[in-house]
């Protein structure tokens, strides 16, 4: 059977593609309930003519996938069918879609059908009579549906298959999901209307004006532009200066309410005035050199997969600008159309990408890539049209991107030269176009910390074609991916931004990626948890790769999320060493530093003692002002006792669309008599001085204070609590980064853990003995061997335990020792003391601590992190990863307080240390492959580390750095632990 979705064709029927306009012609709207069968095959079609009546219904837009109707697949790169263009299983899903619509009586134009996401192939009737087909999922489409349109009520009928030839082109790393996703709408067009706008908004710099050419396409009808605003009117395709406008940019996104106007439709276009140049290595928008913070985002909502709501994209776009991003690459198609209106508003710059991938061919050596192809030469055209001609009048738009991971070839080639041809004002993007024969910008995913380097040097290894090399070398560059956020991390992000603030080449980049696409799913038991891929019992799939987002599924800002808005905060803040000035810096392009209002405070030992508003005059873009810190913060520092530290922050002075007036934006501190491991040595040799003695119990333990011990002096309760474990401790819950090797291609650190034994260390007595300290005072000294089966490595380990205080104020301290013996390699994932306590429900368990925070944070991932006091319980200090993983770090930990059922309990550390607090083991969180299978046992899991290994993005990227790898041949730590 010869089957048109077989066919390498664009769309049929279609009417040509053009911009998405606000118009006062009519709209008809069929988003609903629609009727619904799905068939397994396209072998049984139903006849267009039916309505339906008796089918079930489906919810427009929505994937069938997520209403009942069959399974998600989740591949990254693999085809799910063979590779085997332009054919597809005969396990074709194959959805029957009908509704109707009464043609309004004062219709007397022409009408179209405009379908903005349908995934993958469909062909459309109108009352049974064909109109046409079309396929490119994320691109919109059109169809001229006047003649076959009757009065009063009129059928729809779409026949979609899941797989076609296109699904060769969209082998985009996300969920395959079909059906109607996105709106669908019946459109008038009034005899002498717009039918299409181009605006060509640019900004002189220089003089300060506005140069203004609005296209417009009518059947012949004259249409004029106002801007009221301006005072301007002209006719459309007249170009006009316009002297002392506001320019736009994502700082200050500015747009003006425009009307264009034929005697029978008004067009409302929002003009953002702005220009997108290259002068060299340098990308500049406005004549100003601009570094991207950005991100890359799907359409993605965890019920409702790629129907994103208004609701959220609207969140999405909030959060991005609460987190100080300034710009967005849309991988890895045009998002929905409303999704780039909000750029336009709230101010993002915009990578927009071609609906085109075919990365699956990667894995069959790109034979028969489509890319080089001449057969799919004009499908590949349609899609760059369909996405240009659609989004070309939004300011947000800097970038057109030709798609992602496509190879390189000439249907790639001529739809770059189809689009400067077009468009002029935009450079192109493409990632593959590794010789860059057909970009304007350099574009890389996941370079390593030296690849960027050199990069920004200009000192990348030559290209052979000379001319390229040299063109290469002369143009920005970007990195359109990287800091891949799957899991505990991304490390690394400040290492990266330094580079990037290096070098006037490099132009940022964009994390990989926003959003966590966990599916929503309700288990057995009612707790909600959420799928990656094999959780729909697919035969192929790649697993978690899909989870890799700064936003978690519940749309909680991860603690990378946090990390990212520090990192690129627009000011930063060198102090000078007695704090009498500091020098900010601002990273803005266009604004001062006016719109920030800056506080100070001081504290001292985590208590505030101090704090004022700092007077900051305005410091212009892209520089560095000095600035005299008031008397009374060195007064305040000089009259403090402790560790003191100075915290200066900066928040909005005004509400805007994002944010409340007050928003944080940046947060910088210095400390003054900060407590090191080499400056607290004293006050562990004073704590031993004070100790008191060491007693046996009837049954022959021992009691060193509030604690108690067995005759083998294992810990047994502490502060009357009892205590399940203490014991020296290495092994962390492996991260997913943990588990892949990264750039240098060394093994995956946990490899190396395994091989080692980390993961399944236990103990073996060595020596118990009660010791004289030359006060006279005793310490019970319990010596073990820590190792793991297997091996020939482990540690030596001396738990000494002693009284300090008096009486019923005594407190039993720990010193812990542990030396590596044998052949170890580096780095440890972590090294301390595992204390499990018994606790009713620890997640309740209020805690308070004097150290990092508040979020999680590693040695990779901590310029969101300050020195301060902080509550929360155990239950909030989690992050929920969608696989469970090493989450929950505060570094830097002086002291805790724990407000245990019994009564509280404190532990001062005698060195600042590492603390994770959880609501179950290592081991339960390294068994859970979904959140909700964790389940909070009885038993409170305190980890009180020497240190703890980063956490780096070696899933796709580069591991952790070996300055920020935990490096260590043993560990002494001490704590004291007390009630209050
Ligand atoms: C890139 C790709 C992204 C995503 C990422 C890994 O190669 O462009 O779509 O797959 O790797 O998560």
């Amino acid at each position: 059977m010869t089957t048109t979705f077989e066919t390498i064709r664009p769309p049929r029927g279609a009417s040509p593609a053009r911009a998405r306009l606000a118009t006062d012609a009519a709209e008809l709207s069929l988003d609903g309930t629609w009727r619904f069968d799905l068939s397994p095959s396209a072998a049984t079609p139903k006849d267009p003519s039916d309505s339906g009546a008796s089918w079930g219904t489906i919810e427009v837009p929505g994937h069938w996938q997520l209403q009942g109707h069959g399974s998600p697949i989740y591949t990254n790169q693999q085809y799910p069918f063979p590779v085997d263009p332009p054919f597809v299983p005969d396990a074709n899903p194959t959805g029957e879609y009908r509704t109707t619509f009464v043609k309004p009586a004062d219709w007397t134009g022409r009408a179209l059908i405009r379908f903005d996401g349908v995934d993958s192939w469909f062909e459309l009737w109108i009352n049974g009579r064909s109109i046409g087909d079309s396929s490119g999922s994320r691109l919109a489409v059109e169809f001229d549906i006047t003649d076959a349109l009757v009065d009063g009520e009129n059928l729809v009928a779409l026949r979609v298959h899941q797989w076609s030839f296109a699904s060769y082109i969209e082998d985009q790393d996300q969920w395959w999901l079909s059906g109607i996703f996105r709106s669908v709408a019946v459109l008038h067009r009034p005899a002498g209307g717009i039918d299409d706008v181009f605006v060509h908004a640019d900004y002189d710099h220089t003089t300060g004006a506005g140069v203004l050419t609005v296209d417009a396409t009518t059947d012949g009808a004259t249409a004029t532009v106002t801007i009221p605003e301006l005072g301007a009117s002209f006719a459309a395709g007249e170009r006009v200066v316009l002297d002392g406008v506001e320019p736009w940019s994502a700082e200050a996104p500015r747009l003006y309410d425009a009307v264009v106007t034929t005697d029978a439709e008004r067009v409302l276009l929002r003009i953002g005035f702005r220009t997108v140049s290259i002068e060299g290595t340098v990308l500049l928008v406005n004549g100003t050199p601009i570094t991207f913070r950005g991100v890359n985002r799907h359409d993605f909502d965890p019920r409702a997969g790629r129907a994103v709501s208004r609701e959220t994209m609207e969140d999405d776009v909030r959060l991005m600008k609460r987190h100080n991003m300034n710009a967005v690459r849309t991988s890895h198609y045009p998002p929905d159309p409303y999704f780039l209106e909000l750029c336009d508003v709230y101010g993002l710059y915009v990578i927009d990408e071609c609906d085109l991938e075919t990365h699956g061919f990667s894995l069959v050596d790109w034979r028969g890539n489509p890319s080089g192809d001449p057969q799919w030469a004009e499908v590949y055209l349609d899609r760059m049209r369909r996405t240009v001609e659609r989004d070309k009048n939004h300011a947000s738009v800097v970038i057109w991107s030709l798609g992602n991971e496509a190879g390189w070839g000439e249907n790639l080639a001529a739809n770059s030269a189809w689009t400067h041809d077009r468009d002029s004002s935009r450079p192109i993007h493409y990632e593959q176009d590794a010789e860059c024969e057909g970009v304007d910008i350099y574009s890389r995913m996941y370079a390593t910390f030296d690849e960027l380097d050199a990069i920004g040097r200009q000192a990348e290894p030559r290209l052979e074609n000379a001319e390229l090399d040299a063109k290469r070398r002369g143009i920005p560059m970007i990195q359109c991916e990287y800091a891949h956020a799957m899991g505990n991390g991304p490390g690394g992000l400040e290492d990266y931004e330094r580079i990037f603030d290096a070098y006037p080449r490099l132009a940022g980049g964009f994390v990989w990626e926003w959003f966590d696409h966990g599916l929503e799913v309700t288990a057995e038991d009612g707790s909600i948890g959420y799928a990656y891929g094999g959780d729909f019992g697919e035969r192929l799939h790649d697993g978690s790769f899909v989870i890799d987002g700064l936003l978690l599924p519940d749309r909680t800002p991860s603690p990378g999320l946090v990390e990212y808005a520090a990192v690129i905060a627009p000011f930063r803040f060198q102090f000078s060493d007695d704090a009498t000035n500091v020098v900010i810096e601002n990273r803005l392009s266009f604004q001062t530093t006016d719109r920030a209002a800056f506080g100070w405070v001081v504290e001292a030992d985590g208590v505030e003692v101090a704090s004022g508003v700092l007077d900051v005059p305005a410091i212009a873009p892209r520089s560095f002002g000095g600035v005299d810190l008031p008397a009374a913060i060195p007064a305040a520092l000089a009259e403090a006792v402790g560790e003191r530290f100075l915290t200066l922050r900066a928040v909005t002075v005004e509400d805007a669309v994002w944010a409340d007036a007050g928003h944080v934006l940046a947060t910088g501190q210095v400390g003054f008599g900060v407590l090191t491991a080499a400056s607290t040595v004293a006050s562990a040799a004073a704590s031993t001085a004070s100790a008191g003695s060491v007693e046996r119990t009837e049954d022959g333990g021992y009691v060193v204070a509030n604690a108690v011990f067995d005759a083998a002096g294992v810990l047994r309760t502490l502060a009357g609590v009892e205590v399940v474990t203490a014991v020296l401790d290495a092994w962390r819950a492996p991260t997913e980064n943990d588990r892949y090797p990264g750039h240098d291609d060394e093994a995956p650190v946990v490899e190396t853990w395994r091989t080692d034994g980390l993961d399944r260390l236990e103990e073996r007595f060595i020596s118990l003995e009660v010791v004289t300290e030359v006060d006279g005072s005793t310490a019970l000294v319990r010596r073990t061997r820590v190792a793991g089966g297997n091996t020939d490595v482990g540690f030596d380990v001396e738990y000494r335990w002693f009284a300090v205080g008096e009486g019923e104020a005594a407190s039993v301290s720990l010193e812990l020792t542990a030396l590596r013996r044998g052949e170890w390699r580096n780095p440890l994932p972590r090294l301390g003391l595992t204390l499990g306590l018994s606790q009713g429900d620890p997640r309740a368990v209020p805690v308070s601590w004097f150290g990092a925070g508040p979020g999680e944070n590693y040695p990779d991932s901590r310029v969101a992190a300050r020195i301060g006091r902080f509550s929360s319980t155990v239950g909030a200090m989690q992050t929920n990863y969608v696989v469970p993983q090493e989450n929950g770090v505060r570094q830097d930990t002086r002291w805790v307080e724990l407000g245990l059922a019994t009564g509280g309990l404190r532990i001062d550390g005698t060195t600042p240390f590492d603390l994770a607090v959880r609501p179950w083991s290592i081991a339960e969180l390294d068994a859970a492959t979904h959140v909700n299978e964790l389940h909070a046992g009885s038993t409170l899991w305190l980890h009180l580390d020497a240190g703890v290994n980063g956490v780096g993005s070696a899933t796709c990227g580069p591991p952790v750095r070996q300055t920020e790898r935990f490096i260590v041949s043993g560990a002494t730590l001490g704590f004291t632990f007390s009630t209050f």
